[in-house]
């Protein structure tokens, strides 16, 4: 299969690129800069310039591909709204141009926010749709097109997709406790967040887009639920400093914005994925993972 990746040169597509050459695929990612370009090149897809926004460039890719797995996403916190417009804008070309296909367009989305307090599966739907939802709504945007011809797929990632190098929630937590000089959990610290690891997350998705059917949703989730004071102990115990109960009035000033995810009870299953896939978590959980000691080295190292 021909497969046009965007966000091919991000934390989670460049370990699906090369899941997906040693499937047999050809890779074309989306770059927007000549470091994507030479990423891409050097992990031996193919780079088709093009972005976000230039929605022409979307069209093009998916126009001359098997299928589509979408992992392009502007992570900027201060504009979410804007964010979420761009994604829903993205999906819509992507859906509009593989419609009457039966093509497979694969697209990121989270379990964060769909039921906190509970196990979310992937029989659960997403609590709202429409441009003012998280992430504009895309998941139920983008599964509306398996009724019009496209074998569309939700990959629903857990809120922290660890290993080597992440420089996503866990490592922005490292960061405040370092800042702080104490490693904080909310109140009891016994919500739960789900996790999984990269390689991991890369596996399923290679799986998905050969065998997930047309409206699926598949969750990425190795770990269904680490207590959030089990993080901040092993994160204490690293960087040698006291872990603390942080009062619910507390959260921002200790955590900034990443409060607002870390003090949520998120879990997430994966038994029904992991059935329908044949997927098998197989590389470390989260706690060992920061055991392993990287996401404490500085960056130089
Ligand atoms: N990592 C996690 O823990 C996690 C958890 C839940 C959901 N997700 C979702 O999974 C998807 C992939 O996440 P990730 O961790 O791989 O993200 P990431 O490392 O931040 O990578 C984002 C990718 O999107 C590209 N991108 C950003 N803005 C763009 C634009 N305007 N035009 C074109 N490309 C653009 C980036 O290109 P450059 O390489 O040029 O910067 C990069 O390839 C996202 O939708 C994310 O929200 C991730």
């Amino acid at each position: 299969m021909r497969v046009f990746v965007t966000g091919a040169s991000g934390w989670i597509g460049s370990a699906v690129v090369p899941e997906l050459l040693e499937a047999g695929h050809e890779v074309v990612g989306l770059a927007r800069s000549d470091e994507a370009v030479a990423a891409l090149t050097a992990a031996g897809a193919t780079a088709q310039r093009g972005n976000l926004d230039d929605l022409e460039s979307l069209r093009a890719g998916a126009e001359a591909s098997d299928g589509v797995i979408h992992l392009a996403f502007k992570h900027d916190f201060s504009d979410m709204a804007g964010a979420g417009r761009t994604e829903r804008a993205a999906i819509q070309m992507l859906g509009d141009t593989l419609a009457g296909s039966d093509r497979p367009l694969l697209f990121a989305s989270g379990v964060a926010l769909i039921a906190p307090g509970r196990v979310v599966t992937e029989r659960d739907a997403a609590p709202m749709s429409g441009p003012d939802s998280p992430r504009g709504g895309s998941e139920q945007l983008a599964l509306g097109y398996a009724e019009c011809g496209v074998r569309s797929v939700s990959l629903r990632f857990a809120p922290t997709v660890h290993g080597a190098g992440d420089h996503g929630f866990i490592s922005r937590i490292v960061g405040v406790a370092r800042e702080k000089g104490t490693s904080g959990y909310v109140g009891q610290g016994s919500n739960r967040w789900p996790a999984v690891h990269r390689l991991d997350a890369a596996h399923m998705i290679a799986l998905a887009l050969e065998k997930a059917p047309a409206g699926s949703v598949v969750h990425g989730v190795g770990e269904e639920g680490i207590p959030a004071r089990r993080i901040a102990e092993v994160i204490g115990s690293r960087l040698h400093i006291p872990v603390t109960s942080v009062a619910p009035d507390d959260i921002a000033s200790q955590f900034g914005w990443i409060g607002a995810f870390f003090g949520l009870d998120i879990p997430a299953s994966s038994t029904l994925t992991q059935e329908m896939l044949g997927w098998t978590p197989a590389h470390p959980g989260l706690l060992e993972d920061l055991e392993a000691g990287y996401y404490f080295r500085p960056a130089s190292q």
